[in-house]
């Protein structure tokens, strides 16, 4: 029987349009399949959205909509990305977009509750008992709060607010299912001890132990039906609806048959269960605790492993977030790249279970070394010599011992052997690193074949050696083996670039489907001599920094405005929060101009802010670093500001014609920390420093403090 794997990514709260952390766990998923498969597994891709919840549900409300139009709405933004980065079904990417709405879903989840709540602990009790739950809870992230996650209320009646969000927490105080999750911890610990690679990398199973050790609490599974009804029921207790995590954690198993026979008969849970779970370390508790201890109550296989990736911030190190606008937007990033530069800088970029930055110019950077002067410019200069000096046509690689040595003695590297056993090490290290999931190195070790290839041609001059009759058989030789090389590249680049490595090999003027061909058993000479190469065209075009960047900036956030985006969530990317404010979505026949007339209306309506408007502006305490003119410019100077961040940031001031830079080195002042980062003479300004304006004139004083004040310190 066929070897089977069955990778997920998570499902995406259906309450925020797709950003760079969606696409990103679903390109890192997509690789591992279409490697699997090449490597002979019959595999099986879920990703998808999570549509119940109170968070979904108020959505829904304050746009005027049902929860169900709210979710078919974002579905389907979710899905238009998916397929704008060739991650759907048509471009051989995911088998499955789950939705939690799906009937089936609601039957598959119904059984494994049943299965949990017939079942014993391991301490001997039952899983599910009806309790008393009484708590503060944050409808964003779906969780419950304990002291130690929340920020205390100022004045007496405030609720608390959630650290990530910082908006109030629901009091909670009703009747309410439990799962006995203390009874798992010895099941738990014992599994990540049996199991080390269970929880993927070793710092997060690490994470995952002394959280376990800590001691487990019961976890509320059910909320009142008079308090959350879009959800689903418990069975055989309509009055109460599943937490929103049980549901969207069995999205996994009911997917691909479980609880429903259509479903086991198209997929198979028998066939595919268990699989590896793709996820980003902020949802890594619920996947390594949650989920194994439902699975154990229910008499089921736990996950093959659960392997968390990191967080994508900003050039500057900062968190993603709407309200920064510091984001990555995915409108702008298919518009200026092509899909296949984009899933490589995702993977070469990021060192796989680390955070990493990311920016547009890093992505154009990267596309031009590595893609356009790298593995652009080895096949297009491969193959334009094949068509040259060759009539276009694969030429023999046999060369005979004399014209060897009289290659050799003349410096021209063609020893079959040696190139041979680097792509050898190369193939294999690449694969052992795929395996190991580090993408990253992997990539490194292709290109290692890239820059050897290189070096080859750029010693042996085949143009010098096509000039040469005697040479006939060392260019070909040459030749041979460049393009030999590159076939080997494609194989191996398939699941990181799956269209441009199909597209070099039409050019090559191979038929061959690189998803079917083994990497592990590429085998030198393969390509045979007399294949004529397809019609040569330009892969990765060099990309103009200056004009994408200028247009790039333009073009910011135009998209929010635009219908499709104006129900995007004023969140930090991750962490899904709706916005209070936040216009209705067009509905049905809106024009973009209905919308852009809404968000107008909103902005007249506004006299007053209410605290949360203001919460939104992130002021910090700045000491002032250094002070210096900006060059041609009367008004503007340019500060480095320490705000107590990783490194400091560039601000620029309008205030020139009324302090001496030198005397502000030292002054604290006040800093808008998340306005929008602009450009002001090519330089860009990461923030605003605050002044009173006084007089007629406007003359700017700077907001200082009297006491010592700490940097980075908010000002509420
Ligand atoms: N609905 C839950 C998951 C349920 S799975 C049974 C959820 N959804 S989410 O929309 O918030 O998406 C979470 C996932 O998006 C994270 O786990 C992570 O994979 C990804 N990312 C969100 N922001 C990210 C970055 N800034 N960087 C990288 N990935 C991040 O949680």
């Amino acid at each position: 029987m066929m070897k089977t794997f069955y990778v997920t990514t998570p499902i995406y709260y259906a309450n925020t349009v797709p950003h760079l952390g969606h696409l990103y766990s679903t390109i890192v998923a997509d690789c591992m399949r279409r490697y699997k498969r090449q490597r002979g597994y019959e595999t099986y891709f879920l990703t998808g959205t999570d549509e119940h919840g109170i968070n979904i549900e108020r959505a829904a409300e304050r746009k005027g909509v049902t929860p169900r139009e709210h979710v078919d709405f974002v579905s389907g933004e979710m899905k238009r990305m998916f397929s704008d980065f060739a991650l759907d079904t048509e471009h051989g990417g995911f088998d499955i977009f789950m939705r939690t709405t799906e009937p089936f879903h609601y039957e598959g989840v119904s059984e494994l509750w049943r299965r949990c709540a017939r079942s014993q602990t391991p301490k001997g009790r039952e899983a599910i008992y009806k309790g008393h739950y009484e708590g503060w809870f944050c409808a964003a992230c779906a969780a419950y709060k304990t002291e130690d996650e929340y920020i205390r209320p100022e004045a007496e009646g405030d609720a608390p607010r959630c650290l990530v969000h910082e908006t109030p927490l629901d009091r909670i105080s009703e009747e309410s299912y439990f799962f006995r999750l203390s009874d798992y911890d010895g099941a738990l610990l014992a599994l990540y001890e049996t199991r080390p690679d269970f929880v993927r990398p070793e710092a997060r199973l690490n994470e995952v132990k002394s959280f376990v050790r800590g001691g487990l609490q019961d976890l509320s599974i059910s909320r009142l039906k008079t308090s959350v009804s879009w959800g689903i029921p418990v069975p055989d207790d309509p009055a109460h609806t599943m937490f929103v995590w049980f549901d969207a954690l069995s999205n996994y198993i009911t997917a691909i048959g479980f609880g429903n026979e259509e479903r086991e008969r198209v997929v198979g849970f028998e066939k595919f269960w268990p699989a590896v779970h793709i996820i980003g370390k902020d949802i890594l508790r619920q996947h390594a605790i949650y989920w194994p201890a439902f699975l154990m109550a229910a008499g089921l296989e736990v996950p093959h492993h659960i392997i968390a990736h990191g967080m994508w911030l900003d050039p500057v190190g900062r968190k993603m977030s709407k309200t920064i606008g510091n984001t990555v937007e995915l409108e702008l990033l298919h518009k200026h790249f092509q899909t296949d530069a984009v899933r490589y800088f995702c993977l070469r970029e990021m060192a796989f279970g680390q955070d990493s930055k990311v920016g547009y110019e890093a992505v154009i950077e990267r596309s031009n070394s590595d893609l356009a002067s790298g593995l652009g410019n080895l096949s297009s200069r491969t193959l334009t010599m094949i068509q040259r000096y060759c009539e276009g046509v694969v030429p023999a690689q046999n060369i005979s011992d004399e014209k060897f040595l009289t290659a050799k003695r003349a410096g021209i590297e063609i020893d079959p052997l040696a190139l041979v056993s680097t792509l050898e090490h190369a193939r294999d290290q690449f694969t052992a690193l795929m395996d190991d999931l580090a993408f990253s190195r992997a990539l490194e070790a292709a290109w290692s074949i890239v820059a050897r290839v290189d070096k080859m041609i750029s010693d042996a001059k085949p143009w010098e050696l096509a000039k040469n009759d005697e040479q006939r058989e060392n260019l070909n030789a040459i030749l041979y083996r460049a393009v030999e090389s590159l076939r080997w590249l494609c194989v191996l680049l398939f699941p990181v670039m799956p269209e441009s490595t199909r597209e070099i090999l039409r050019q090559l003027g191979l038929a061959d489907d690189p998803a079917q061909i083994d990497p592990a058993k590429l085998t030198w000479g393969e390509l045979k001599e007399g294949t004529r190469i397809g019609e040569i065209k330009p892969l990765f075009p060099r990309l103009d920094k200056k004009k994408i960047m200028a247009d790039i900036e333009k073009e910011k956030g135009e998209s929010e405005i635009a219908g499709t985006h104006v129900t995007e969530a004023d969140a930090v990317q991750g962490s899904a929060i709706t916005s209070e404010t936040q216009p209705a979505p067009p509905q049905a026949g809106a024009t973009e101009a209905d919308a852009a007339a809404a968000l107008k209306k909103e902005d007249e309506g506004a006299q007053f802010i209410d605290i949360g408007d203001f919460a939104k502006v992130d002021l910090r305490v700045g000491e002032i670093l250094t002070a210096e003119r900006v060059p041609k410019s009367d008004k503007l100077l340019r500060f480095t500001i320490d705000l107590g961040e990783a490194e400091p940031r560039q601000i620029l001031a309008g205030i020139a014609e009324h302090y001496e830079p030198e005397k502000l080195i030292g002054r604290k002042v006040v800093v808008v920390a998340n306005l929008k980062p602009r450009k002001l003479r090519g330089l860009e300004s990461q923030g605003m420093v605050c002044a009173a304006s006084v007089g007629d004139e406007g003359r700017p004083v700077l907001a200082t403090f009297t006491e010592d004040v700490p940097n980075g310190a908010r000002l509420k």
